[in-house]
């Protein structure tokens, strides 16, 4: 393959290639339009699977339209797979996500399930962090003083006019250096009011599917 597809073809390709990973059970899903593309891919399939845990309220939704059962977190015992996209991934398998504002919701799906399965179209393969914004979920009342913590870490926290799932509000961080994405994250964690941040590090991906102009490349941690 060497056509030139545009962004979205990309993200439906790897979408519709990590399907390849679904077997049996209980599936958690991501946010955004390339989870979209996968939860399309993943209705094909729906009589494998015995339901999925969401993201998010649209990721639910989704999910629910194509006759996918949604279950509670709190009522399973894990799962094998989380499958999501990314705004940022590196080599490292770093991750830095939230552009939709799901993060928190994201994050917690993500450390239930034995492997994080990154789904993303080449232009978010990048060697450091950063250049896109960092998304930081804050309680409504600290978005001030989380502001101007960050401030001193170097950002340009702007407030995005979006309030979350859970209430809360979004301060996409500019300009942040994030030379150690494991420290960044925790250290932001460490501010009070803060409810999550986006960098997925700690955590980070198990598998890299990375669509190309060349078709899907298959990326595993520590390959
Ligand atoms: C949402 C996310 C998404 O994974 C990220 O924003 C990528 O989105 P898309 O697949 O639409 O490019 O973290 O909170």
């Amino acid at each position: 393959m060497n056509e030139q597809l545009s962004q979205d073809e990309l993200k439906k390709l790897v979408a519709n290639s990590a399907i390849d990973y679904v077997k049996s059970g209980i599936i958690g899903v991501g946010t955004g339009s390339t989870a979209n593309y996968f939860i399309d891919a993943l209705a094909q399939i729906k009589h494998k699977i015995d339901g999925a845990v969401a993201s998010s309220d649209a990721t639910a939704e989704r999910l629910k339209s194509h006759g996918i059962e949604v279950f509670d977190l709190n009522d399973i015992n894990g799962m094998d797979i989380y499958v999501d996209g990314a705004d940022e991934i590196t080599e490292h398998m770093h991750m830095l996500k939230g552009g939709g504002g799901a993060l928190t919701r994201e994050k917690i799906v993500a450390a239930n399930a034995k492997e994080f399965i990154c789904i993303c179209d080449e232009s978010k393969y990048v060697p450091i962090l950063g250049k896109f914004p960092l998304p930081v979920e804050v309680l409504p009342m600290a978005k001030s003083y989380v502001a101007r913590e960050l401030t001193k870490l170097g950002g340009q926290p702007q407030l995005r006019k979006f309030t979350t799932d859970n209430g809360n509000l979004i301060l996409d961080v500019h300009e942040l250096k994030i030379a150690d994405p494991i420290e960044m994250e925790i250290q932001i964690n460490q501010i009070v009011g803060v409810v999550t941040n986006g960098l997925f590090a700690v955590r980070p991906a198990n598998i890299l599917l990375l669509a190309t102009s060349e078709g899907v490349k298959t990326i595993k941690k520590d390959a």
